[in-house]
């Protein structure tokens, strides 16, 4: 019998005794052709894989002879470092279960000297002002925060658009989150390197409407982007010290918004709800945002609402997760839900492990569409194949 079969004997059996426990079992790391959410799970190279917070979807990419094809392409965090200075790494894959490692495409400065100094950074900076590099170095610094890095590939410009929570602290503030911001970089190819480009403030509460942070306009932290059938780019993010999310409108670079209306350019959802680590994705022509409360890296409830337009009326199709651990989302912060390659809902979400940050698992489970509505089971090892 193989070793993990033995080892899910042992926890169905520990199971029956201790209940929901069992969705915190350490099990072995295994490159299989299987999921086993919560293990550890290794790339190609057998080296733990670095990227949470992320995001998978399929996307054109090179095929390594000068054209392109089509890979799952899974962006996020590299934790390596702990929890400032992240580089945003990328992972390519055609089944979903081995992946392999394709780089930090977007790294982040030791010292500005690096600018001038490093072949690397000097390609990608080496000409811009002394103004314009101190200005860099102070948002992608090793000591500042760069979280849910999320990519979309702009078929106008035939290039990559990575856009990430930047933040860090202020001459006023220690606290890491005090700059609520969102960063943009962008490159030609996903595998980097990405070049950074600025942090923006976002859209803000409208005139008429109750701001629920008022001291701080425009915020953006946990953060995704959705780019619709059309090609419309979205970003989703939370906003209003994470009291209110938005979705507002990208340019047709996906470089910025594309504009100022409120309900034609941005909408705020849920004001005061406290939401965060939102995802969004369409479904039969509705689409869905799931997201968590708001408990720092502990898990807790997910939600989804749905909507027949982006900008017109949300309905709270509560809690997703169904059966044990429902309560805590399965111990998962959301941050993806993509197709496999049958059409069928993933659901990804993030365990993470506050006090080793590196060693945060991933939990990706089944998603349904049950009379319209998204949820999601416990699986302790499945495939996409069956089922389906
Ligand atoms: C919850 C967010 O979803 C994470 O990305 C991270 O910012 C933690 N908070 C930090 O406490």
């Amino acid at each position: 019998m193989p070793f993990h079969r033995l080892v899910d004997l042992v926890l169905a059996l520990l199971m029956l005794l201790h209940g929901g426990e069992m969705l915190h079992a350490n099990r072995e790391s295994t490159v299989e052709d299987s999921f086993l959410p919560g293990a550890v799970w290794n790339d190609t190279d057998g080296q733990p894989i670095q990227a949470h917070g992320g995001q998978v979807q399929r996307m054109i990419v090179p095929d390594g002879a000068g054209g392109k094809t089509e890979r799952y392409v899974w962006v996020g965090e590299d934790k390596r470092n702990g929890h400032t200075g992240n580089p945003v790494a990328v992972y390519t894959s055609d089944d979903l279960y081995h992946w392999s490692f394709q780089g930090d495409v977007l790294r982040s400065l030791e010292t500005p000297e690096q600018m001038d100094s490093d072949p690397y950074f000097q390609a990608l900076y080496g000409s811009c002002t002394a103004e314009e590099k101190a200005d860099i170095f102070a948002c992608i610094g090793q000591d500042k925060v760069m979280e849910r890095p999320k990519m979309l590939y702009n078929a106008k410009n035939d290039n990559y658009v990575l856009w990430f929570h930047s933040d860090g602290s202020t001459e006023k503030n220690s606290y890491s989150y005090d700059v609520g911001m969102a960063g943009l970089a962008v490159s030609d190819s996903p595998f980097g390197p990405f070049r950074f480009v600025g942090r923006y403030r976002l859209s803000q509460c409208p005139p008429g409407q109750i701001d629920c942070y008022p001291t701080s306009k425009g915020e953006a932290r946990d953060m995704n982007l959705f780019a619709d059938d059309d090609g419309t780019g979205y970003i989703v993010y939370t906003s209003e010290n994470n009291k209110t999310l938005y979705i507002s409108r990208l340019n047709e670079d996906y470089t910025g918004l594309s504009g100022e209306e409120y309900g034609v350019d941005y909408v705020r959802i849920f004001p005061g709800a406290m939401r965060e680590a939102p995802v969004l994705i369409k479904e039969d022509g509705r689409y869905y945002l799931m997201s968590s409360s708001t408990t720092g890296w502990a898990s807790n409830e997910a939600r989804v609402w749905s909507a027949d337009r982006i900008m017109g009326r949300w309905r709270n199709d509560g809690n997703p997760c169904v059966g044990r651990g429902q309560g805590v989302s399965f111990d998962t912060q959301s941050t993806a839900l993509f197709q496999a390659p049958n059409g069928r809902w993933i659901y990804g979400g993030d365990r993470w492990n506050s006090t080793n940050l590196s060693d945060s698992r991933y939990v990706w489970l089944p998603v349904t569409f049950e009379n319209g509505k998204l949820q999601i089971h416990w699986e302790q090892e499945w495939t996409w194949e069956d089922g389906a």
